[in-house]
């Protein structure tokens, strides 16, 4: 959304703790031998508690509360009963509806023991969505975002997926502006205003950049099953600069 009020801004933080709660309740969970429906249990049930409603579930009718994909899908993964197993990369999607405001969030992590590989992957990503939060600036281009992601990717040698992009997000899950890119886009000449809502969520890969659909329809999986991560907040971006809603 654009022109959110002091007031939107309470109730968008209030849906951001929910869902950053969700995404911490799953990722204490991860362990071997979890499937992925068990841990959708967990948000699902943090989601409820809390008075709020999975986004995917309701707008979507996506075949769970969150999405966790395991690499090389890296989103969209419906939870069912793949059993979690030590190395496996993940991605844990939290995205919920509280009073009627949306909030979204996202996370990466490896189940058990990791590798200097992937922890890398995972640190680069994290950083590229610090560095482009701060992008996220009154006055400047929209796409200011898109282009401090690419360059940390290619400072830490990774790509970016260039199908995955953040969104607009406030009274609906996916709204204006939309399509907030994850690399330099010349053509995007939109300009940051006060009160604008984003979900703002670098996807890094190893490989080339694009994914594509499985065959159940939502799983995007990376076209050349090369690893990928992604981390993702809700900001609000202020005069005062961009708030981040969901910690
Ligand atoms: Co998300
Ligand atoms: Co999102």
């Amino acid at each position: 959304m654009t022109g959110a009020t002091k007031e939107d801004i309470q109730y968008l933080k209030a849906a951001g703790r929910v869902v950053a709660g969700a995404l911490k309740a799953m990722m204490e969970r991860v362990q071997p031998g979890v499937t992925t429906a068990e841990l959708d249990e967990v948000g699902s049930e943090f989601l409820k508690k809390a008075g709020a409603v999975s986004a995917p579930q309701a707008m979507y009718k996506f075949p769970g509360a969150t999405c966790i994909s395991i690499s090389p899908v890296i989103a969209h993964g419906i939870p069912n009963q793949t059993v979690l197993k030590t190395g496996d990369l993940i991605n844990i999607d939290v995205s919920a509806e509280l009073d009627g405001y949306f909030a979204d969030t996202g996370a990466s992590l490896t189940v058990g023991q990791s590798t200097p590989e992937v922890e890398s992957l995972l640190a680069a990503t994290q950083f590229a969505l610090q560095k482009a939060i701060q992008a996220a600036q009154v006055g400047q281009r929209l796409n200011n975002i898109g282009q401090t992601v690419q360059e940390e990717a290619a400072r830490h040698g990774y790509n970016v997926i260039y199908d995955l992009t953040g969104h607009g997000i406030g009274r609906k899950l996916h709204e204006e502006p939309h399509e907030v890119f994850n690399f330099h886009n010349p053509q995007d000449r939109r300009i940051l205003t006060e009160g604008t809502v984003l979900a703002i969520e670098p996807f890094l890969t190893t490989g080339k950049g694009h994914v594509v659909e499985k065959r159940d329809r939502w799983s995007l999986q990376t076209i050349d099953k090369t690893l990928a991560a992604q981390f993702e907040h809700t900001v609000v971006v202020t005069k005062d600069g961009p708030i981040i809603l969901t910690l």
